[in-house]
């Protein structure tokens, strides 16, 4: 993927203050650790002596500190300190490849582009992400080994709900709009509730359509390279892909869930209170859906990219192709940009999800 962007390393709360652990970005292994002053740090995973992974290290205070023979690096990546002796001469000035950082909704952000270039590309917004509108966040990931394009092609093309059988509650999915304005897609998805004895009631409270209790619509965006759904304005899924190599992909998904007006007290159910209730019971049912993803996405990856890589792929769905553009345009811009080309081939506009 184009690394212009801000892409999600890890949840913040997996860091603790002296952590490091290893995460990937298109192959690059990068040390992420968290110094005992709270803020997160990333460099590239490997000490300039020998090459060996720093995650195999520690951290001191704000450096990471390579457990073989003590060589120290600060945030910026430059070489600090050094455990031995000097043998009478000055330190060396070395360095390795360093990472901007940020976090945000429970994650944390590292730009994967030229660092200079970082402060112009702003972080995704997430409505209702944070602050005191927020909504209650129910947070995954998982990771698959396949190529991202499957993975945001299961994301956004329904027409394999097929696969989830009566795991998901629709009857029949039609994509009602499908557009592709500069590197934003938006489609809509209009469903039928299927009429399940016993849980109908239920899927009409809980994805009902304000409008027809019967229906349900999902608004899809994907604002490369970030993607999110939101099911009849309470349900935001917000999808977070790390593509760690060209076959393995990271997922970060945050749902986030509008609490329902109590009838009694006239006010929403409190947030701390929905994120309670809401995590025991949609966690098992996300992470069976995403377990029968994950393997079927697998196996596409499998076929693809073995025996049949040859092989056209008919397609029905009209939207599938403009995925496909705007995923090859985006990495044709990266290719197509110099270094140090200022802001050419840079998103700089806020994408909202
Ligand atoms: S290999 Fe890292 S200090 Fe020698
Ligand atoms: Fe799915």
């Amino acid at each position: 993927m184009n690394p212009n962007y801000w892409y999600p390393l890890e949840w913040s709360d997996a860091v603790k203050p002296g952590d490091v652990v290893e995460t990937r970005f298109w192959g690059q292994s990068i040390a992420l650790y968290r110094g005992t002053d709270g803020r997160a740090r990333a460099v590239e995973n490997r000490c300039a002596h020998r090459q060996i992974k720093l995650t195999m290290g520690h951290v001191r205070e704000c450096e990471l500190v390579c457990l073989y023979h003590g060589w120290s690096y600060d945030e910026g990546g430059r070489l600090v300190d050094m455990k031995h002796d000097h043998f009478g001469k000055k330190l060396p000035v070395l360095s390795i490849r360093a990472y901007p950082v940020r976090e945000r909704y429970g994650l944390i952000w590292g730009y994967m582009g030229e660092p200079a270039a970082a402060e112009r590309v702003p972080l995704v917004e997430i409505e209702h992400g944070d602050g005191e509108d927020s909504w209650a966040a129910i947070r995954f990931d998982y990771t698959w080994k396949a190529h991202h394009y499957m993975v945001i092609d299961n994301l956004c093309n329904l027409t394999h709900l097929y696969v989830h059988g009566r795991w998901v509650p629709y009857d029949q999915t039609t994509l009602t709009h499908h557009s592709l304005d500069g590197d934003r897609l938006e489609l809509n998805w209009h469903h039928t509730l299927r009429r399940d004895p016993g849980l109908y009631g239920v899927y009409k409270q809980v994805f009902g359509s304000p409008g027809s209790r019967e229906t349900s619509e999902t608004h899809m965006v994907y604002d490369y390279p970030y993607q999110r759904a939101l099911s009849n304005d309470r349900i935001r899924s917000c999808n977070f892909m790390l593509p760690q190599a060209p076959d393995r992909t990271r997922v970060f998904s945050v749902q986030f869930w509008k609490a329902p007006q109590l009838p009694v007290l006239g006010r929403p159910v409190p947030r701390a209170l929905m994120s309670k209730l809401w995590a025991p019971a949609v966690r098992p049912v996300t992470k069976e859906i995403f377990r029968q993803d994950g393997a079927t996405v697998e196996g596409e990856q499998d076929a693809i990219m073995g025996e049949h890589f040859d092989r056209p792929i008919p397609e029905l769905n009209p939207s599938v192709r403009l995925f496909e553009r705007l995923t090859i345009e985006r990495w044709q811009a990266h290719l197509d940009a110099p270094a140090h080309a200022g802001d050419a081939g840079l998103c700089t506009r806020v994408k909202r999800l």
